[in-house]
């Protein structure tokens, strides 16, 4: 088992469902734990809650902003000296039909969810290749496996995570970085406040389940690579 002690992780939507969830659980390891999300404040309410834990820093950063990407990797690098793992929990959902989405959802999907994330696992990849090893969990969602209708703009950003990150993972696994990509169903997070599709929120997975597969991957034997891992909620299975 690969103890996380020491180690420096980038949790980037730390502040989502998700991201929250996985900072509960990594709380207690030992790990040093770089909190970030486009709002500073909520960030702040995080820490806040964490402020028995040694290492907990916290960074404003908006994804779909190159420039703030790469001052939020230097920001590390000059704290840290290194990054030995990324959570990428950051994004927002679309569902909707196709004629009635708009070009500005459009580009906003695209911007946040496969850009955004495109320019995190890029920036945080060359922080990893200095000292030659890395982690790179992605949560994509079974929405980045499977075709949905209404899903079109967010399955696009979605497949389009997948093909970048095995793209990146073939160039990088040279450096020891390896990557993990998250299939999970419906979550119950905010995520669902802003989407219009109704769902029955107490049928959906909780977020400290999708949190505990990832810690597992994070603490699976060093030489092991968690490729693709995906759960669904017992009321929504398909392979
Ligand atoms: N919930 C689900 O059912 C589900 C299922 C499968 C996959 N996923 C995926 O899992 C990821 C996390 O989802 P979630 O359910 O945890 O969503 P969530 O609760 O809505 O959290 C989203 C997080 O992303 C951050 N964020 C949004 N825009 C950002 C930006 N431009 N730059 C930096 N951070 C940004 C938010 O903080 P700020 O608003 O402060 O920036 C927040 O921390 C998403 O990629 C989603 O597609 C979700």
């Amino acid at each position: 088992m690969r103890h996380l002690a020491d180690q420096v992780v980038l949790v980037v939507g730390a502040t989502g469902g998700i991201g929250r969830a996985v900072v509960e659980r990594l709380k207690g390891t030992g790990a040093t734990l770089v909190l970030a999300a486009r709002s500073g404040d909520r960030l702040q309410q995080l820490a806040a809650t964490l402020s028995g834990e040694r290492n907990v820093q916290s960074h404003p950063c908006d994804i779909t902003q190159p420039d703030q990407v790469v001052q939020l990797m230097q920001a590390i690098r000059e704290q840290h000296g290194r990054l030995d793992v990324l959570i990428n929990a950051a994004g927002a959902g679309l569902l909707k039909p196709y004629a009635k989405i708009t070009p500005t959802e459009l580009e906003q999907m695209l911007a946040l969810n496969l850009k955004g994330c495109f320019y995190t696992t890029q920036q945080a990849a060359e922080l990893m290749k200095e000292h030659q090893q890395g982690h790179i969990c992605t949560v994509v969602g079974i929405l980045g496996k499977h075709s949905m209708a209404m899903g079109a703009a967010y399955c696009a950003a979605k497949f389009g995570v997948v093909g970048f990150s095995k793209c990146m993972a073939e160039e990088l696994k040279r450096y020891g970085i390896k990557f993990s990509l998250f299939y999970f169903g419906g979550v119950d997070t905010p995520f669902w406040d802003g989407v219009s599709l109704k769902v029955d929120r107490q049928k959906l997975l909780q977020p400290d389940a999708a949190a505990a597969l990832i810690q597992a991957a994070l603490e699976t034997d060093r030489h092991a690579v968690p490729l693709e891992l995906s759960l669904m909620p017992d009321s929504h299975v398909f392979f």
